[in-house]
């Protein structure tokens, strides 16, 4: 069936991609994005769909709303602040306020039976330091540990791992579903916040919506621009330039990337299935990766023989190990069919085709050590 969606963000990386897709499937599409100048420095994109009708505005205010959701039947809500700067309140104006605005529209203008679907764009950054276990306290496993962030005195001594509190073993990660909670951040915060208001609101109105909680995701068109960027982007664009990444902490600290296509897919799913309503889904990669063997494979795929740099950095907020548990979004039909050797290649691609990379790792880092979010050991 075609729909009239709306895809806030969609000038952005996911938002892009999903407004291809929806495109492609036959459905009319207006995207609402401001071109954040932290995404955008360059205004709009050159890969925005030309068959889309694009509404330049900001998610804050609600005469945006208003206009957007005119003749709307499904909205993607993807617009969002992630950086790691100290601007707390945005966050919250962007991520959470723009989700209740969004809602608080549709009932004022009487919209709710006529909206058939709103999808939610949350985080695994919702879950925190993710799930643990004892192998001490507990063998037998089933006794979970939901660890807070590590402090700076601890970092500071290059000790990563979290330690169990009663008997100071090591603690082992376990994949986290979507009963974990435990932002460790504003941005978290405000993607949990964002979340509550959509399925509160979403229940208490009738109005189908799904909030979708996404790892890592990568492929072409992420921004090279964000000071907070993901591993892909540093190690691509120092590999580009033939120089040594830094990988932070020891290199063994876990993570799982799923790739934008199969995000699309799992975008797209939500959508035709009333099965998803009302609820909470990870969308994730299903594999383990240390951020040591992730660098290993760039190096692979892309023939680089550069070696990193290990020199106990830190990035202070950084999360030890997350990997998503998928086997609630797997139970609709939807697993990820792409490797992370496919976003490589794919990002790798991408990379090489723009013209501006030159000084953005450089821009990248500088941000980042202004922020002092890059920390090293204390010898
Ligand atoms: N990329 C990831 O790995 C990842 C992981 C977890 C969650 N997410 C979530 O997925 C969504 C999309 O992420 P992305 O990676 O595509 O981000 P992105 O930065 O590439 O795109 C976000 C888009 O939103 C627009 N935008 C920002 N603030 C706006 C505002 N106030 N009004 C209107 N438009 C605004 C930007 O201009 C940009 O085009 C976000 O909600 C993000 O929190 C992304």
């Amino acid at each position: 069936m075609a729909y009239r969606v709306l895809v806030t963000g969609g000038a952005g990386f996911i938002g892009s991609h999903t407004v291809d897709a929806l495109i492609q499937k036959g459905n009319q599409v207006r995207i609402l994005d401001n071109f954040s100048k932290r995404v955008h420095p360059h205004g709009r994109p050159g890969y925005l769909n030309a068959k889309a009708e694009l509404m330049v505005g900001d998610v804050r205010e609600k005469g945006v709303w208003e206009e957007a959701l005119k003749g709307i039947d499904v909205v993607y809500h993807f617009a969002a602040y992630q950086d790691y700067l100290p601007d707390f309140s945005t966050f919250f104006h962007v991520n959470a306020v723009s989700t209740a605005l969004l809602y608080e529209v549709l009932v004022e203008k009487r919209m709710t039976e006529k909206i058939r679907k709103i999808i939610v764009a949350a985080s695994q950054a919702v879950m925190g330091e993710g799930c643990h276990r004892c192998p001490t306290c507990h063998p037998e496993g089933g006794h979970f540990i939901y660890p807070s962030i590590r402090l700076e005195s601890q970092l500071s001594k290059g000790k990563w791992d979290h330690q169990c509190s009663v008997c100071n073993t090591v603690l082992q990660w376990v994949p986290s579903d979507e009963s974990v909670v435990h932002p460790c951040n504003q941005y978290a915060l405000s993607k949990y916040s964002q979340e509550q208001i959509a399925l509160n609101l979403s229940k208490r109105y009738g109005i189908p919506s799904v909030v979708l909680r996404y790892s890592i995701v990568q492929g072409e068109r992420q921004s090279f621009y964000n000071a907070y960027s993901g591993a892909m982007r540093i190690f691509a664009l120092c590999l580009l330039f033939d120089s040594s990444p830094v990988i932070f902490e020891d290199g063994y600290q876990v993570r799982d990337f799923v790739n934008i296509k199969d995000v699309v897919d799992a975008n797209l799913l939500v959508l035709e299935n009333d099965a998803a309503n009302g609820r909470v889904f990870n969308v994730g990669g299903g594999i383990p990766w240390t951020i040591l063997d992730f660098y290993r494979s760039m190096q692979q795929t892309l023939k680089k023989d550069i070696e990193p740099q290990i020199p106990g950095r830190y990035r202070f907020g950084d999360t030890r190990h997350i990997v998503s548990d998928i086997t609630r979004l797997k139970t609709l039909g939807w697993s990820p069919r792409r490797t992370v050797k496919d976003s490589i290649s794919a990002f790798w691609s991408y990379i090489i085709g723009q013209k501006t990379q030159r000084g953005v790792l450089e821009f990248a880092q500088q941000q980042m050590k202004k922020l002092q979010v890059i920390r090293e050991v204390q010898h």
